[in-house]
């Protein structure tokens, strides 16, 4: 049986979406082996077949950089990222169109900063108000609320209330994110709430949470 077939055949049953998308990952990432130059680490592809090739030398077969692992902490990212990017895009252009004003200095400081050419990461950091305008939509969005489950794995007490050990939790963000108690006029889109007096953006207040937080918090946030 050919490689793709095995990888294939592990996934008969069940949605189908997943498998395909992992298979196809599977085979464009073969291109990148033929290509790779560990002088030149492209990307986070370039990165994994680095490390495979070093733990393979280190543990042979038992290494756990395996080629189905990658192919799933491929897919893994392609999915966690595109959804919710597609969906806080969405939002982008919903917010615009309704708050002319706000689109107005968005794109005054996109022509300032960027003009003609391509945007680069580093422009983030020169265009404070398109910054808060984009957690501002991502708090009034509200797209991860309820996405993640957790278990807890012993018998805790919070605030006065006894939660047994494999009770799932939700945060519950959304209710977090328009709470009037921490958001004034939570229903608008307010960029200047994400910003100092100086224009900087400030620190997220701990009520602002679209990447959840702790050691699982979205690995996107820094490009979130
Ligand atoms: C605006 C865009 C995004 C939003 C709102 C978002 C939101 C979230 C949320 C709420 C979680 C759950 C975190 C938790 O359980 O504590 C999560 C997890 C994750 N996100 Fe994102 N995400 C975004 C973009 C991205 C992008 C672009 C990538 C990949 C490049 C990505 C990769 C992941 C991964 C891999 C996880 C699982 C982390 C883990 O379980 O350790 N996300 N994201």
């Amino acid at each position: 049986m050919s490689r793709v077939a095995q990888l294939g055949s592990r996934y008969k049953s069940g949605n189908l979406l997943l498998p395909r998308c992992t298979i196809a990952i599977w085979i464009s990432s073969l291109c990148y082996d033929a290509t790779y130059d560990a002088n030149c680490i492209r990307d986070v592809v370039d990165d994994y077949i680095r490390e495979q090739k070093e733990q393979f030398k280190l543990l042979g077969e038992e290494s756990t950089f395996t080629e189905s692992q990658f192919a799933k902490t491929l897919s893994d990212l392609i999915i966690a990222g595109i959804e919710t990017f597609s969906t806080t895009f969405d939002w982008f252009a919903f917010y615009m169109a309704m708050c002319p004003d706000v689109q107005s200095k968005v794109r005054t400081e996109i022509d300032e900063v960027i003009g003609t050419r391509l945007p680069t990461y580093e422009d983030r950091l020169k265009m404070p108000y398109t910054e808060a305008t984009c957690i501002g939509l991502q708090r009034i969005g509200n797209i991860g609320h309820g996405l993640v489950l957790r278990t807890v794995t012993k018998d805790i007490e919070l605030e006065g209330y006894n939660i047994p050990a494999g009770s799932a939790l939700i945060v519950n963000v959304y209710t977090m994110q328009i709470d009037e108690g921490y958001w004034k006029n939570p229903d608008e889109l307010n960029p200047d709430r994400f910003l100092d007096g100086s224009g900087n953006v400030i620190v997220k207040p701990g009520s602002f949470m679209a990447f959840l937080l702790g050691r699982r918090n979205c690995i996107g946030e820094s490009l979130g």
